[in-house]
């Protein structure tokens, strides 16, 4: 599992780049992949969510456009530059007044229980330390009926696994490096997504948080996956 210290340091170095890099490495899919996760939520109709591992506050201000402005958003991470960034966009909108950005650690959230009616986390689960500790926080803090909503790199389906390795390991660092500054934040990125679970491996380890239900979508050839589940 990752070293949180080095994981904020890691995140606080490229944060200004980070949504460039996105959008440049994912040909521009990561949006839709948020969309889809988003579309979930709002299909849910909550009153109040949590956006943990906000980062620069994509699927928040997303959720925000899609709800109406009574639904409370907290956006939360642990690496005060990604924040820097989602308030920058925040002011520089002069709307989403119903997000609030605060700094805190998935692993230990400071925030009462049975608080949320949703819980999402895009791209954010892998970098934690302690997956089972991060998900055992997002239980406690969902309403009984809340859902969680995982979105989260995946093992693609075997015959697409060759190409997209190839992309992961040999392009990718290479374009970040240009667009960063940074090959060895993405070369993590590459190692975090080769270890990481597939959609099954996901799917158990949820439950083994304590969630009562999880369903799954996979989504370009595997290689993103996104979890819902129930408290
Ligand atoms: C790949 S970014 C994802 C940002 C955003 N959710 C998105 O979809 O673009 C991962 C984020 O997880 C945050 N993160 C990693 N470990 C964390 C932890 N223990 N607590 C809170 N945030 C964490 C990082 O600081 C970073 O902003």
């Amino acid at each position: 599992m990752p070293d949180p210290a080095a994981v904020n340091s890691m995140f606080a170095r490229i944060a200004r780049r980070y949504d460039v890099a996105n959008r440049l490495l994912s040909g521009g899919v990561d949006i839709w992949w948020r969309r889809q996760l988003v579309a979930k939520v709002c299909s849910q109709q909550p009153a109040s969510i949590l956006d943990l591992a906000t980062g620069s506050g994509d699927v928040a201000f997303a959720l925000s456009k899609g709800l109406p402005a009574t639904v409370a958003i907290t956006g939360m991470d642990f690496c005060q530059p990604m924040l820097d960034e989602a308030v920058i966009k925040q002011r520089s909108s002069g709307g989403y007044s119903n997000i609030t950005f605060i700094q805190g650690d998935g692993m230990n959230l400071p925030l009462a229980d049975e608080t949320f009616d949703a819980v999402t986390i895009s791209f954010g689960l892998r970098n934690m330390g302690d997956r089972h500790r991060a998900l055992t926080e997002m239980h406690r803090v969902l309403r009984p009926g809340g859902r969680l909503h995982v979105l989260e790199f995946s093992q693609p389906y075997p015959g697409f696994r060759p190409v997209y390795y190839f992309y992961l390991r040999r392009i990718l660092p290479t374009v970040a490096s240009v667009v960063t500054g940074d090959r060895g934040a993405y070369e993590y990125l590459c190692g975090s997504i080769e270890q990481y679970p597939d959609h099954e491996g996901m799917n158990a380890e949820i439950l083994r948080a304590g969630f009562a239900s999880v369903d799954v979508t996979r989504m370009t050839f595997g290689a993103v996956a996104l979890h819902v589940a129930q408290k």
